[in-house]
């Protein structure tokens, strides 16, 4: 199973975002956090925002919106190439559905993603659809927070049943929270406060990556 890391740069500094994402080029993806200020208490960044970003890395964008379907386009103009949803911003399957096949009709993988007080049981209905279950180890809406461990309990479980599924982690991860992720099954690892507090990202980045 290889690892995939995911710098998040809601923990960059927005002064010169450029050189932080230049500095995580040794990652795999790169997440943009994009908060509308209603689906969480936060407002971060939008497509204006990441426009301007130069990347190698697969632009990977976590909608914390109330209404994602209504935002995925202007994400896929500006070459988002995986985008997340949250489960309890869209809840009818029928939704669900027609989302994920715009998503990927953009040319995108899609993921659905449980916040800590969300069931496994709130998507079963697109567990076996999707390209990637987010499993949130912090409530969202802001970094630095502390890892909540039971949410582990997610990952083995879906794990267990789905042994092809991508599933990431987000939220606390630091080297060790890193590995017990890895050990419960997750295999995409988003960090945000972790890689960009560190003065030597690379050396945080393939921290996280190993067993
Ligand atoms: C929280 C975001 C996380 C956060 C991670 O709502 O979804 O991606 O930025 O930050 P750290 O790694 O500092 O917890």
């Amino acid at each position: 199973m290889s690892i995939l890391i995911a710098p998040s740069i809601l923990s960059a500094d927005f002064r010169r975002l450029q050189e932080e994402v230049d500095s995580v080029a040794s990652a795999d993806w790169l997440q943009a956090d994009v908060m509308d200020g209603h689906f969480v208490p936060n407002l971060s960044f939008g497509a204006p925002v990441l426009k301007t970003l130069q990347t190698d890395l697969l632009l990977d964008v976590h909608l914390m919106v109330e209404n994602p379907a209504d935002r995925i386009a202007e994400f896929l103009a500006i070459g988002a190439k995986h985008l997340t949803f949250h489960a309890e911003a869209v809840e009818a399957t029928d939704a669900r559905r027609s989302l994920m096949e715009a998503i990927r009709k953009g040319g995108a993988t899609a993921g659905i993603a449980l916040n800590p007080a969300t069931p496994i049981e709130a998507v079963e209905d697109v567990i076996e659809e999707v390209d990637l279950v987010l499993i949130m180890t912090v409530v969202p809406g802001f970094g630095g927070q502390a890892f909540i461990e039971d949410a582990l309990e997610k990952v083995k479980a879906v794990r267990a049943r789905f042994p092809r599924l991508m599933i990431q982690v987000d939220g606390g991860i630091n080297a060790n929270t890193a590995r017990m992720s890895i050990d419960a099954g997750a295999d995409n690892i988003v960090a945000g406060s972790f890689i960009f507090q560190s003065s030597d990202r690379k050396a945080a980045i393939a921290s996280l990556r190993s067993r």
